[in-house]
């Protein structure tokens, strides 16, 4: 056996290696090398890859197109990663691989180094941005979307090595923070909160659980919205609580404190992580200092009385200026991020911002990058990416709400999850063998996936429908289906265990098996792709397809029970690599894997 082609003896995209084999064998033949593309085979049955550029670079080259893929197989076809080259229709080159590349090749992206899949001056500093949950206001599905997500992204960038810190961003500074002030100066007028003449200090405790305010802020929030002194009254708590009124302060900070301890629990729920506590109250004493050198250097102007950062889109498109002080002084939700992204550029070095929040915040990150980019707080070499989501709706078609028509809040959400799972585990076959401690952390492990699978499988941008019931079946594109592709093979790999079979190495191939691996072989691309468009859905697909992968396997080969000991222990070591793919997958969509399903 000839040894292989050195640029495939590493980790590395499967078609990155395939388009830089025929882009050269293009060039070899005086043709434009970008005709060397190779694409993922639309006919499987007849190759497992193909390369159309012959018909394209026929035009040019006045030149039958079946000549000119027969050129290019001859200048490729001793590599021996293939094993067969044919020349279909008018001129599509089929690309079947070798069983021994394949072979090598699925252990390589097993054992691989993903870290070094992306060159190094490819790997910026990344910060991102994501879950943006509202101090005293309930998080619901969309503080979810942007939290699975974005944890998703932030695993994946760790895991090609990028370094990346997240920051969750917390809505701690609006009128909503005026409002319960309010709120809880009319339950309990005489706490000393509200003397402005109190000289402290203030208690240690807060006046008010997460409960309370919980129940006080829809309260609040309808009071303001239909009586406009009460709103007058919000809105002139919070200008006093940001410019610094000692007992407002004193009283935010407990609200801040019971906020983020019961926040800390739901993102602790969820296994997600946030390196950045901060909120947007943190930026506050930044700003005066920006708008002054804004203002200085001409770049923020009066407009209608109010403070603005005017803007042009691209191709003179025109696009509203960003609003940085109000007329009444106030500064907004544009001022902070302007203030947020001087501090990640300049004291953390960040070089690349990425933002998972609602699509429909499009215009507000198109207004801040510009205005950051114009005022030159980011200078050309920083990127900022606005990772926009759909929405999430009911089964009804409108935006989820709870059966009572309320905000559904992501505790309740996880319950409902985990409830909805339990059921389904007592419905399986052997279920009764398990005590209720284990049926539990099962329920956990498999609410969640089904939760988490369910939001990440959908086009980010899209808007999906929240279908509980769809999300925690066992069979079609859900979480727990592809648990239970994992579950399974640990069951059969400890079963080998016990029987004393080896596993691995992988060398016999009776043509079962190939499928799979060829299917193991697109890990790298898909990572990769899911990386470069920050798109988590690709990694579902990828565990979906693997996971039907191994159920055909099964139904072919019958593992533990085939007497040919190196078929045997070779399919062994397959499934072992198909393992530790789906640990990984799973691992970066942030579902765990129960030991038994
Ligand atoms: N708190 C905001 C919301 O609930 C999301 C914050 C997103 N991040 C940002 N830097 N603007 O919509």
């Amino acid at each position: 056996m000839k040894p292989f082609n050195n640029s495939i003896n590493k980790l590395t995209s499967l078609s990155d290696a395939l388009n830089t084999i025929f882009s050269e064998a293009f060039r070899t033949c005086g043709l434009d090398s970008e005709y060397g593309h190779v694409t993922i085979s639309q006919r499987p049955d007849l190759s497992d890859y193909q390369c159309n550029g012959a018909l394209a670079a026929a035009k040019g080259a006045k030149k039958n197109p079946r000549l000119i893929a027969q050129e290019i197989i001859n200048i490729v076809k001793d590599n021996p990663i293939f094993t067969s080259l044919t020349i279909d229709g008018p001129g599509f080159i089929n690309i079947k691989l070798s069983d021994q590349f394949l072979m090598n090749q699925a252990q390589l992206v097993c054992k691989g180094e993903y870290a070094t899949l992306l060159s190094s001056n490819s790997k910026k500093k990344t910060i991102i941005d994501f879950g943006g949950p509202n101090i005293a206001k309930p998080m619901h599905v969309g503080h979810i979307r942007s939290t699975v997500i974005g944890d998703c992204l932030q695993r994946l960038f760790k895991f090609l090595g990028v370094p990346i810190h997240s920051d969750i961003h917390m809505g701690d500074w609006g009128t909503q923070m005026g409002m319960l002030i309010c709120e809880v100066q009319s339950g309990f007028p005489n706490l000393p909160y509200f003397d402005a003449n109190f000289e402290g200090p203030y208690p240690s405790e807060s006046p008010v659980t997460i409960s309370d305010l919980e129940e006080m802020y829809p309260k609040a929030a309808t009071k303001c919205k239909s009586d406009e002194k009460e709103m007058l009254k919000a809105q002139q708590a919070t200008v006093e609580l940001q410019a610094g009124r000692k007992g407002y302060r004193a009283l935010w900070q407990h609200f801040v404190n019971i906020s983020v301890a019961s926040l800390k629990e739901d993102f602790s729920q969820l296994d997600v992580t946030f390196d950045l506590w901060c909120g947007e109250s943190h930026y506050h004493d930044q700003i005066p200092e920006m708008i002054k050198s804004l203002k200085q250097n001409n770049l923020a102007v009066i407009s209608d009385e109010a403070l603005v950062v005017p803007i042009e889109g691209e191709n003179e498109q025109e696009i509203p200026p960003l609003m940085l002080v109000k007329s009444d002084g106030g500064y907004l939700y544009g001022t902070t991020d302007l203030a947020t992204i001087q501090e990640r550029v300049s004291d953390f070095g960040d070089e690349l911002i990425l933002y998972v929040v609602d699509k429909r915040q499009g215009l507000h990150f198109q207004q801040v990058f510009l205005a950051a980019h114009k005022t030159g707080i980011a200078n050309s070499q920083i990127r900022m990416e606005h990772l926009a989501f759909g929405t999430v709706n009911g089964t009804d078609g409108k935006p989820f709400k709870t059966r009572a028509g309320g905000v559904m809040k992501l505790k309740d959400l996880i319950s409902l999850a985990k409830n909805e799972a339990f059921k389904r585990i007592e419905e399986i076959n052997g279920a009764e063998k398990y005590d209720e401690n284990t049926k539990s952390d099962i329920a956990n492990k498999v609410g969640l996936a089904a939760l988490k699978y369910g939001d990440l499988m959908h086009d980010r941008q899209s808007d999906y429908i929240f279908d509980l019931s769809k999300f925690t079946r066992f069979e079609g594109k859900t979480g727990p289906y592809i648990l239970y592709a994992a579950v399974r093979i640990n069951s059969i790999l400890t079963k080998a265990v016990e029987q004393k079979l080896a596993i691995g190495p992988i060398t016999l191939l009776n043509g079962n098996e190939r499928d799979l691996l060829l299917e193991l072989c697109k890990f790298p691309d898909v990572i990769l792709n899911a990386y470069t468009y920050r798109m988590p859905s690709y990694l579902c697909t990828f565990c979906f397809d693997l996971a039907q992968q191994l159920n055909r396997f099964y139904l072919q080969c019958h593992i533990l029970k085939e007497q040919n000991k190196d078929l045997q222990s070779s399919w062994l070591g397959i499934l072992q690599l198909c393992f530790f793919q789906l640990e990984t997958t799973l691992y970066l969509l942030g579902i765990e894997i129960p030991d038994h399903m």
